[in-house]
């Protein structure tokens, strides 16, 4: 049974922001491709404390973690599932230039705004992942 518990729990990292005894924001990575890429789930800052670079911290902190485990690259999957789609992403035809669509993206009020900000470039995308015209949207960036 030790075996198989071992084999159902990943070897992920996680991380919190700690004041005065309360997490007040935590992310984490997992190991993919035999560890030479990680990638990073969850990430959440409570919500009264989000644009005060606390999320840039975790990032950072994780990115730090997933190198010193040998990581050449970190990625994150940011769906974009809300409503009508917040990037250009949405509601388009993937299958035509999409190479051009990424090269002109827009991320609007998306979570991939903060990820862009932080050096992540698009590396790409699965069509529909969250239903017609609701993509998922990866993000990556090197650790060498
Ligand atoms: C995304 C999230 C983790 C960001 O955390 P945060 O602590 O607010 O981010 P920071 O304050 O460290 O922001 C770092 C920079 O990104 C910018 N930023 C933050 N959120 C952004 C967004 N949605 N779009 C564009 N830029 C954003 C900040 O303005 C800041 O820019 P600056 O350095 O020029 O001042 C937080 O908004 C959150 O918990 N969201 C809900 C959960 C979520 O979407 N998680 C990601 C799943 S893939």
């Amino acid at each position: 049974m030790d075996e198989i518990n071992e084999l159902l729990i990943p070897e992920n990292t996680l991380l919190a922001a700690v004041e005065n005894d309360t997490v007040i924001g935590w992310g984490g990575i997992l190991p993919k491709y035999n560890g030479n890429v990680f990638e990073l789930h969850p990430l959440v800052v409570r919500i009264d404390r989000r644009n005060q670079g606390i999320g840039r911290a975790i990032v950072a902190a994780l990115e730090d973690s997933a190198r010193m485990q040998g990581g050449l690259t970190i990625h994150v999957a940011a769906d974009d599932e809300k409503g009508n789609g917040e990037t250009s992403l949405a509601n388009v035809d993937m299958y035509d230039d999409l190479p051009g669509k990424i090269k002109s993206f827009s991320p609007g009020s998306h979570q991939s705004g903060f990820y862009i900000k932080l050096g992540y470039k698009i590396i790409g995308v699965m069509p529909d992942a969250n239903g017609v015209g609701k993509p998922d949207i990866y993000l990556g960036k090197s650790l060498r």
